[in-house]
């Protein structure tokens, strides 16, 4: 293949040609929408540093899944916001918490939305860890009965899949159990497999209201310096019984998708996080970049890197291009 008898600008020299040997697409289908909701009506907060994204009670969630899924969109994640936090994170697993409220009345209204439900209690947590805390650090063993609870109640509210995001080891085989023994078989497992202890999530905490008290998460999520370690923590959750593993955040962690992809032949998701979301919204609104154009490029990355589903906040915005091509 040398030049001048190969000239790869041949096949460059066309919107035709180009879109003829174009090795990856991103697709409506391959998009999954995170959502908020809080208690109470007529809620609509912004969050400040998520520009289009809101805090949303539960009527008004109801019209954001309605426009989502008129979109063409799959499915969305929940995310919930407690009335009161605690120190157990009672409402995760309350049969009347926000999420478990949420999922019932968006099947009820569009049975055939998709609907992930994170399982993690740092959003219902006083002290805003993924966990129990004993003496100064979160215990796994005492926190996965909860996690498994958590996710229980989501499935009984009617969630179809449950996403765990708390990173304590176990915590994907404890609620595999759970759910089968209580006659849940059927709702497989997103976990959450390959979760950094990122800077990237500060937006998300202020979405979420879920930054913890004191310390950091770097005792249960991993360290960004690694990656072999990605590879034995989604063979666990494998063997536990994960039926698609995730990597997070997105971007800066493309190398650990790949590496995913041609190590396991699960599929994989890559969780574009806010902090992502919100880098592109602040240099857009600067006027430093074209921000739909950088939006649709990293979701064309993250795809070529080897997901298989893209969580991210753009999944809207990114549908609206979609239908118009
Ligand atoms: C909860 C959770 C977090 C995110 C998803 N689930 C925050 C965290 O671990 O601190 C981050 C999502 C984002 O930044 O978009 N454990
Ligand atoms: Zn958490």
């Amino acid at each position: 293949m040398n030049f001048p008898l190969y000239r790869p600008r041949r096949l460059r020299k066309s919107e035709q040609f180009r879109q003829m040997i174009q090795e990856t697409r991103v697709t409506v289908s391959d998009l999954i929408c995170p959502l908020f909701v809080k208690h109470g009506r007529d809620i609509r907060t912004p969050i400040s540093s998520m520009p289009g994204y809101f805090q949303l009670s539960v009527e008004n969630l109801l019209e954001e899944a309605k426009e989502v899924y008129r979109l063409g969109i799959k499915a969305v994640i929940l995310f919930g916001i407690p009335k009161v936090k605690d120190e157990m994170g009672s409402e995760a697993y309350a049969s009347h918490g926000i999420i478990q409220e949420a999922i019932r009345r968006i099947k009820e209204v569009i049975p055939e939305l998709i609907i992930i439900t994170d399982v993690c209690l740092c959003e219902y947590t006083s002290h805003g860890h993924c966990g129990i805390i004993k003496g100064n650090d979160v215990d796994n063993d005492a926190t996965l009965e909860f996690l498994a609870r958590m996710a229980l109640s989501h499935a009984e509210a009617g969630a179809d899949m449950v996403a765990p995001s708390d990173m304590m080891d176990g915590r994907v085989g404890a609620i595999r159990k759970h759910l089968d023994e209580n006659g849940f078989s059927s709702v497989p497992i997103m976990s959450y497999a390959a979760k950094y202890a990122s800077s990237f999530y500060g937006p998300f905490r202020e979405a979420a209201e879920s930054a913890p008290t004191f310390g950091d998460r770097k005792t249960y999520q991993m360290d960004p310096a690694n990656a072999l370690e990605a590879i034995r923590e989604v063979r666990l959750d494998i063997e536990e019984g994960a039926d698609i593993v995730m990597v997070k955040p997105a971007l800066p962690y493309l190398d650990i998708v790949t590496r995913l992809h041609s190590e396991f032949a699960l599929p994989i998701a890559a969780f574009n996080v806010s902090g992502e979301f919100s880098m592109v919204k602040a240099a857009a609104s600067m006027g430093w970049i074209d921000g739909t154009k950088v939006m649709m490029e990293c979701l064309l990355s993250i795809k070529r890197a080897g997901a298989d589903l893209i969580i991210s906040y753009f999944a809207k915005e990114a549908a609206r291009i979609l239908e118009e091509k």
